[in-house]
């Protein structure tokens, strides 16, 4: 991930946009799981509708982290299991959603029946699994019928003062054209993927919150963070005065992959 993850044999992680607004370490997050949860957007309506079935479903969710999109599947109504080998990040889910059933493992040991559920869902996190391993396990923990959803949530800035805010590279564009098994990192089964464009409206401080979860920025020593939080801040507060608005909108990708294992 353009020095920024060790799993170079993911298609996804070469597009490095996904990268560099993700964390360095798969195992990373939990220490930092109350501003992460706080500050990370949520997932568009469309994207959730596209990747899970409908109420009454069982579904699977793998790496969930402190429940972004776990909050999406209880308003859904799904049967949810929830998978993620960090405690700390659980620990939030479960105080949020006590009627949920959560299970601290990975990817690589689903504490499921074979052919049990309808869909495995995966938010932000499929780049950081062992792929052939993960894909074997949701291989078979799913129905006949079923299927593996996977979403990044992809920023799109469009001004340089926007790339710049964010602390990434415009060279890091996502790259569009890739089949949707090679964004998998899979050879087998057959994938389908849709994008769903979305608004997220960041007042300065917001802003500063978001950006102080990105990996690189996450991981500066103290004082070189902080004076680059500052001048997210200022960015946008300068954003925000010429137009007269106390939030601008920074736009979003929410980019879904939907993978049916070979029969
Ligand atoms: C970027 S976070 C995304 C969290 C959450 N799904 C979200 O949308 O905010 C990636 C998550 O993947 C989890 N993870 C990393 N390796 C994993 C594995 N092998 N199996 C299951 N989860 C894993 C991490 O613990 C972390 O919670």
């Amino acid at each position: 991930m353009s020095g920024l993850d060790g799993d170079a044999s993911c298609a996804v992680t070469r597009t490095g946009m996904m990268a560099a607004m993700d964390t360095a370490r798969p195992t990373s997050f939990g220490a930092w799981a109350d501003e992460y949860h706080r500050w990370r957007p949520s997932y568009p309506d469309a994207a959730v509708d596209w990747l899970v079935p409908p109420q009454g479903a069982q579904v699977v969710e793998i790496g969930a982290g402190t429940g972004k999109l776990t909050e999406r599947l209880v308003e859904r109504g799904v049967d949810l299991d929830v998978v993620e080998p960090d405690g700390r990040m659980l620990g939030l889910i479960n105080q949020r959603h006590p009627q949920v059933r959560t299970h601290e493992t990975g990817v690589s040991s689903l504490p499921l029946a074979d052919a049990s559920v309808d869909a495995a869902v995966v938010a932000d996190a499929w780049h950081w699994f062992p792929k052939a391993e993960a894909a074997e396990e949701v291989g078979r923990v799913l129905r006949p019928h079923g299927w593996l959803g996977c979403v990044w949530n992809v920023p799109l800035p469009q001004d340089a003062w926007e790339w710049q805010a964010l602390k990434l590279d415009p060279a890091l564009q996502l790259a569009t054209d890739l089949d949707p098994l090679d964004r998998l990192g899979l050879t087998t089964g057959q994938a389908e993927q849709r994008t769903f464009r979305w608004t997220w409206e960041l007042t300065p401080q917001q802003w500063r919150g978001f950006v102080s979860t990105v990996s690189h920025v996450r991981l500066l020593p103290k004082d070189e963070r902080e004076a680059t939080l500052d001048e997210t801040e200022q960015l946008v507060s300068r954003a925000c005065s010429a137009v007269g608005a106390t939030a601008v909108p920074l736009a979003h990708e929410a980019l879904c992959v939907r993978w049916y294992p070979a029969r």
